[in-house]
């Protein structure tokens, strides 16, 4: 299996990482920080990864998007499955003070996915097979007033996906869209741990086996789909005064 990692420094991807390197699969890790890449590369290669091979890439810099793919490619010489998961947690409130700072964020968590998405989905579609997997988020589900700049990115994300996942079927290429609720990792150290917060071995275990089989939506973990079909049902003119 020759699996690329976009934001292979993120702790859920490290997660999903880890099994796909038991099965001795061929690893290429995209990340922006070097140093947290090559200690990522050598916990895969004990593991039992095959290869393991690392780029370094801020992916906010778009033009260096296509080179991602090509070096991707010339390492592994095809790709089986990708895994996109860089992503910032938006402050809400720096958000609604500066217009810059939201279009920072629209620009890593929107436009700088888009612009992957569009090249990986020229690849597998020519190449008529192949999983893309994401990680969006169960709060591009719903707006709320707490993160909103998030949420939409990551509502954004889903329906890019949907569109994508049209297109590319008829290709035999899967699109997975992954919608973890709260996972404890760093991205949601600031943030008070309750019941809700799931593991992320737990969570990385689920997208590995979801990206061996995949399906189209994977709610993880699972109690979130019904969660969140109940609070896409509540009425807007409730919704609304809700403090959420
Ligand atoms: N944790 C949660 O509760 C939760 C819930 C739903 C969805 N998610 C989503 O899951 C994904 C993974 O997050 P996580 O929870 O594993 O958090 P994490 O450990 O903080 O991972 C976030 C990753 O994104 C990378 N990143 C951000 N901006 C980047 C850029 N411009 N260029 C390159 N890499 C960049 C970070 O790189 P550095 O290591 O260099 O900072 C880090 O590896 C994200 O898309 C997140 O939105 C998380």
């Amino acid at each position: 299996m020759k699996v690329l990692i976009i934001g292979a420094t993120s702790a859920i991807a490290q997660e999903t990482a880890k099994q796909f390197a038991k099965e001795g699969a061929d690893l290429f890790l995209v990340g922006r920080n070097s140093d947290k890449l090559m200690a990522v590369q050598q916990d895969l290669g004990v593991r039992g990864a095959n290869s393991v091979e690392t780029y370094m890439a801020d992916l906010d810099q778009i033009d260096q998007h296509p080179s991602i793919l090509e070096k991707s490619i010339e390492h592994l010489g095809h790709l089986d499955s990708v895994l996109v998961a860089h992503g910032t947690l938006s402050n809400q409130q720096a958000c609604q003070n500066s217009v810059a700072e939201t279009l920072k964020e629209i620009h890593t968590n929107i436009s700088s996915v888009f612009s992957l998405l569009t090249y990986l989905a020229n690849y597998f579609e020519d190449q008529k097979r192949g999983t893309i997997a994401v990680i969006t988020s169960v709060a591009g589900d719903r707006g709320r007033q707490s993160n909103y700049v998030y949420g939409s990115a990551k509502g954004a994300q889903t329906i890019f996906l949907e569109g994508l996942r049209n297109r590319l079927t008829k290709s035999g290429v899967s699109v997975i869209t992954i919608k973890p609720g709260f996972v404890d990792t760093p991205m949601t150290a600031h943030i008070k741990k309750t019941a809700l917060f799931a593991d992320s071995k737990a969570v990385g275990g689920k997208i590995y086996q979801t990206m061996k089989q995949p399906r189209d939506v994977l709610y993880v973990p699972w109690f979130w789909s019904p969660i969140m079909s109940l609070i896409r049902r509540i009425p807007e003119p409730l919704f609304k005064r809700l403090s959420l």
